[in-house]
């Protein structure tokens, strides 16, 4: 069976293969959409981990008003725990490979995936960094790869980029976006591979100057973290940044380009491509956190994170924005 022939009442099987971080927040999306999920990793004792995770994560929800006691009963009897590759594949439509990120493991996994998947089969990775091109050269089934790159979590924040590998099928492009708005996320689809692809190259280049400014003294990581969440942060999760500009001047974002093309210009050229990320930096940085927010909060504040964040998607649900359809 092929990911297009699931009907429309009933989500064919998938296979989360890997189940660390990421995985197990798959497992999270994959089983409230109402997929049969196969689970596996090659490691038994982080297996059971994802899976008892991925229940008290659905019991949690619970307690936080997003689903009811039988919903997140129905989503944890979804999950079969597999102990070889070769189970976990029995009878799903398709793979979500989230192992570890080297590019040789990655093939590794890869030539095992398309020995043992049945054809037809679409192999979806979560790589962060890696082209389809290099990680499927050679197999038989190229063609049924393909990338499908999450936000952590996975499970909160919708966001995938599905980048198709130079042998993906336009098929399995089709049925990969099909597949993953059934499972609620907001897949969307890149042109052609760049590292890091769009979402942490941006993430990357506000990061290199957020740390030269640390770094060169302009501001305290505790003023670039509020400068970010109490100014561009709040416009960026409404209107992306080409949308601030859009709103930035009255005439729309080419006015707004036009009238300061070249003050961006000029501080382009002052920006600084190699900042120094040293442990003095890293160091300060992590007290600025530690001073911000305590000691020992990393697991309460990803907590709040994550229940501010469905929040605000929930709000923009409500009150979308003009011309959503
Ligand atoms: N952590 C993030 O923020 C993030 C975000 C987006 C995408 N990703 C990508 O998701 C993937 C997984 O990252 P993670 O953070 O969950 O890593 P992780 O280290 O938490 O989990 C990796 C899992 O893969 C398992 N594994 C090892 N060898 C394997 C094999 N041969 N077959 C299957 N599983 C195997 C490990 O036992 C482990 O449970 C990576 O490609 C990563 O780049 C990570």
């Amino acid at each position: 069976m092929s990911v297009a022939s699931a009907t429309a009442t009933s989500p064919g099987a998938v296979a989360v293969v890997g189940a660390g971080v990421i995985g197990r927040s798959w497992i999270r999306v994959f089983t409230r959409a109402g997929f049969p999920t196969r689970v596996y990793d090659p490691d038994a004792e982080q297996l059971g981990r994802a899976v008892a995770w991925a229940g008290a994560s659905a019991r949690e929800d619970v307690h936080l008003g997003l689903c009811s006691y039988s919903e997140a009963r129905a989503a944890e009897g979804r999950i079969t725990s597999c102990t070889t590759l070769e189970e976990a594949l029995d009878g799903v439509d398709y793979v979500q490979e989230s192992g570890p990120e080297a590019v040789a493991t990655k093939q590794s996994i890869y030539r095992e995936l398309d020995a043992a998947a049945a054809p037809g089969v679409v192999l979806g990775s979560s790589t962060s960094a890696n082209d389809m091109t290099v990680i499927a050269q050679g197999l038989a089934g190229a063609a049924r790869c393909i990338v499908a790159h999450p936000v952590n979590p996975p499970h909160v924040i919708p966001l995938v980029e599905v980048l198709a590998g130079a042998e993906t099928s336009p098929g399995v492009t089709a049925s990969t976006l099909r597949l993953l708005r059934r499972a609620g996320m907001a897949p969307v689809l890149l042109d052609r591979f760049a590292p890091g692809f769009v979402l942490n190259r941006l993430q990357a280049a506000l990061l290199r100057e957020a740390i030269s400014l640390v770094g060169t003294g302009v501001a305290s990581p505790q003023v670039v973290d509020v400068v970010m969440r109490e100014g561009l942060g709040l416009r960026w999760a409404l209107v992306g940044p080409f949308g601030t500009g859009h709103v930035n001047a009255d005439g729309g974002v080419g006015s707004y380009f036009r009238m300061y093309g070249d003050a961006y210009r000029s501080v382009w050229k002052d920006l600084d491509s190699a900042p120094n990320f040293g442990e003095d930096v890293i160091d300060a940085i992590a007290r600025g956190m530690t001073a911000t927010y305590g000691e020992d909060a990393v697991t309460d504040l990803s907590a709040w994170r994550d229940r501010m964040v469905r929040r605000i998607m929930q709000l923009k649900v409500e009150d979308p924005p003009p011309g959503a359809d």
